[in-house]
């Protein structure tokens, strides 16, 4: 066998047998013999071509058997495909944990403009966010509930190929990403998975026909490995909820943790995605996971289990107490010129606006600036009067006017009366 027989094969359209893709895989990740210009014209036949059902399955179990995998659990899992704003999992972990799942959370850190969940945990000081897998179980088993970044040794040939994919223009490919995804869930030995697919201009899935797409794939992986699993689309037309970056984000939770907010759009998908995992993992009714679900928050029981696992990993949960310390020097609250109905021109553009105030890493060494935020006014559909304000922007240093206008321009306010479309946009059951 060698890479080139096999990259023409695929070149004529033919499908690949299981020994070839791991072949591929092995030999790019663990044998070094076949080289990043070899692995980079493989990548561009699979985006080109695509992946059958088999294929997909293969490459994926080629990228999980690449490290370690922990044994099958009947643990609960969430992973969302990367939106802005989205502080699911923040709120996740301690209402499972109240409701009495157990959750072992793998997350990433924000590279370019998307966030990342161990970040936002990174806000309280001194959080340790580098379980080892042993530390992160133990954890699981004792309290509930653990998160941790990626460990090397977890799918290391994802992490090598998804760079690659990165500067190759070869991200965007559906079986690639369906199976660079359920690889890792895979590796975490959950049996219950859901995965939140955004889409939307602030998502790299712009439209239905690809999300749908994207999450029989998924589903179909997860099925042949035994795993049962719920994909949920939401729409990212518009940011989920009103704050976005790190510390911001950690300041909404917890107000809606204390009960002081109740953001109808964190709300619907929180409850869906709790109510789905309880129902299914825990074998209640519907209307059971609801009752426990509203019982935990407004019990203050899910506030109780969110400062538990800030506390088991290192960090100081007295933070909850004093939402000014998410808060940084500078509040520059922005108005609008114009009345009317307000839209977002694309939602990701929050994101790599914030980039510049170091709310985000623009090369995996950069520090950030976890105080760095929006909160947004008014969102999808609201109406604004002139000089009503659209939104605040928290920053270490003093924004420039161009920098304000950039996040202005975000904004379409128009006389049109649009409709807000809603949140759940779409799911493929268990
Ligand atoms: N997220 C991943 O983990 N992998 C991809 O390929 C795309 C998004």
């Amino acid at each position: 066998m060698n890479i080139v027989e096999i990259i023409n094969k695929k070149l004529t359209n033919k499908p690949l047998t299981e020994e070839e893709i791991s072949f591929t895989v092995n030999g790019f990740v663990s044998e070094d013999s076949i080289s990043d210009e070899e692995m980079t014209e493989w990548l561009k036949v699979v985006f080109e071509f695509g992946m059958n059902d088999d294929e997909t399955f293969w490459y994926t179990k080629a990228l999980v058997d690449s490290g370690d995998s922990l044994p099958l659990e009947d643990r609960v899992d969430k992973h969302s495909t990367g939106g802005i704003g989205d502080k699911v999992t923040l709120l996740l972990l301690p209402i499972s944990m109240a409701m009495g799942m157990n959750m072992l959370k793998m997350s990433g850190r924000s590279l370019g403009f998307t966030g990342g969940t161990i970040d936002k945990f990174e806000s309280f000081d001194n959080f340790n966010a580098s379980l080892s897998i042993e530390e992160a179980s133990k954890q699981v088993e004792k309290i509930g509930a653990a998160i941790t970044g990626q460990t090397p040794n977890l799918t290391p040939a994802d992490g090598k190929i998804y760079a690659l994919r990165d500067v190759t223009g070869t991200v965007n490919s559906i079986p690639l990403i369906a199976a660079s995804i359920m690889s890792k869930k895979i590796a975490t030995g959950a049996k219950y998975i859901l995965i939140d697919l955004k889409v939307g201009s602030g998502a790299f899935i712009k439209n239905m026909d690809d999300a749908m797409i994207l999450g029989d794939t998924m589903k179909n992986i997860a099925t042949k490995y035994g795993r049962e699993v719920f994909i949920l689309m939401t729409s990212m037309d518009r940011p989920l909820g009103q704050y976005i970056g790190n510390g911001a984000e950690v300041k909404e939770v917890i107000k809606i943790l204390t009960g002081k907010s109740k953001d109808e759009d964190i709300y619907e998908v929180i409850l869906k995605i709790a109510t789905e995992l309880a129902m299914k993992s825990k074998g209640l009714t519907e209307e059971e996971t609801k009752v426990l679900f509203h019982e935990v928050i407004d019990s203050g029981q899910a506030l109780e289990a969110f400062k538990e696992l800030i506390a088991a990993q290192g960090g100081n949960p007295e933070q909850i107490h004093d939402l000014s310390y998410f808060t940084p020097y500078y509040r520059t609250v922005i108005k609008t010129n114009q009345a009317g109905y307000v839209k977002f021109n694309d939602v990701s553009d929050f994101g790599k606006a914030l980039l510049e105030f170091g709310a985000g890493r623009i090369f995996k060494t950069d520090k950030i600036d976890h105080s760095a935020g929006i909160k947004i006014e008014k969102t999808f559909g609201e109406y604004v009067e002139r000089y009503d304000t659209l939104f605040t922007l928290f920053s270490s240093t003093e924004p420039t006017e161009d920098q304000l206008e950039n996040i202005k321009s975000i904004f379409n306010i128009t006389k049109e009366k649009i409709d807000k479309e809603n949140i759940i946009i779409g799911e493929i059951k268990w």
